[in-house]
């Protein structure tokens, strides 16, 4: 119910009710389309206020929503930009985010302002971003002392570590493993203990690396599931070189959806977790969230790229639109198979 009340006669309400009878023929749904996810439930529903929450807890940060700034850019013109506008949000609305590749960074720092914004987030959580390959390079040539220092410079809580074999493949000069993205991890935890979170890039991980990784000593898995940005398709679309024979991997992976399946089987060892790729909107987002057993964000990119690009003003409209979305989903939807 509107707390604005109009005079009977007003011409606002008489222009609503000549709208519904024009709008009546195109505004009638079919049972086909229903979704089929949720329980809806409007008989215990209020409205969210503007300022309304969803206070969760993530890897001991306390955030205002359950929602993870995937990590995205670094390293070209425009990116600083893009960043202090990420990192704004999260610091005003209480979020988290993870930095883009920082492998620009390792051999100069001429581009760390692009990746410096920690005096946007206040205390929110910020995670440095580094390749499984660089990891490996810095751990062979007994370098990985150089993460450390890299983490102290941007003032980052941990390192996400992004596993992107297919990428690598697809991309011209892309880097080739001489060792397994498992045994790297491996060697590189035995000497490093601040915290780590491992993510692919858009394919997302099977049973046999999700159980693996539940097993080491890391902090949590962001999924980079199938079904959004999908960087082996990027490479493959930056490359003009006949991709015949590669081009039917670009489909392999797993989605969320099959993620959360997958590790709800799975003992998770306190591991902690964020669901992106191929989150498309608040609906999708609260339903995967709400499925996966274990404690979870849900974390988007590209979705957010376009109005971070455009500018604070229109990075926050489309932040609140999603916030309020969400707190509509947790409290007038169930999940149908929870109830
Ligand atoms: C422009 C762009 C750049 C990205 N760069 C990185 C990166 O440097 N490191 C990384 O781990 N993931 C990177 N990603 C992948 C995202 O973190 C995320 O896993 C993926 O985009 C799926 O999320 P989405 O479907 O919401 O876009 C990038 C994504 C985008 C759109």
């Amino acid at each position: 119910m509107s707390n604005r009340l109009y005079p009977s006669d007003s011409f606002e309400i008489t222009q609503r009710k000549k709208d519904h009878i024009e709008l009546t023929p195109e505004a009638r749904t079919l049972t086909s389309t229903v979704d089929e996810r949720f329980n809806y439930e409007p008989l215990f529903f209020t409205h969210p206020t503007p300022t309304a929450n969803w206070p969760t807890k993530f890897l001991g940060f306390d955030l205002d929503l359950p929602l993870w700034i995937s990590s995205m850019t670094g390293g070209v013109d425009h990116a600083k930009n893009i960043n202090q506008n990420l990192a704004k949000l999260c610091g005003e609305f209480k979020l988290g985010m993870g930095l883009g590749s920082c492998r620009v960074l390792l051999d100069s720092r001429d581009r760390l302002a692009d990746f410096k914004v920690r005096p946007f987030l206040g205390d929110q959580p910020l995670f440095a971003n580094m390749g499984i390959a660089q990891v490996g390079e810095l751990i062979i040539q007994n370098r990985s002392h150089q993460l450390r220092e890299l983490l102290q410079e941007l003032e980052a809580n941990g390192l996400i570590i992004h596993l992107n074999p297919l990428q690598e493949w697809f991309q011209p000069g892309g880097d080739r493993f001489e060792l397994s993205a498992f045994e790297i991890l491996q060697r590189f935890l035995e000497d490093n203990d601040y915290p780590v979170i491992v993510k692919e890039v858009g394919q997302g991980l099977g049973p046999r690396s999700l159980a693996a990784l539940l097993k080491l000593p890391i902090h949590g898995i962001e999924f980079g599931a199938y079904g959004g940005t999908n960087f082996s398709l990027l490479e493959s679309l930056r490359n003009s070189e006949s991709h015949l024979h590669k081009k039917p991997f670009i489909n392999v992976g797993h989605t969320a959806a099959e993620m959360i399946d997958i590790l709800n089987a799975l003992p998770i060892h306190g591991k902690e977790f964020i669901i992106s790729g191929g989150v498309k909107n608040v609906l999708d987002g609260y339903e995967l969230k709400m499925r996966l057993k274990a404690p979870s964000l849900i974390g988007m990119a590209s979705a957010l790229l376009a109005p971070a690009q455009k500018g604070y003003e229109d990075l926050k409209a489309e932040f609140l639109q999603m916030r309020e979305g969400l707190l509509v989903a947790k409290h007038i939807l169930d999940l149908k198979d929870m109830t």
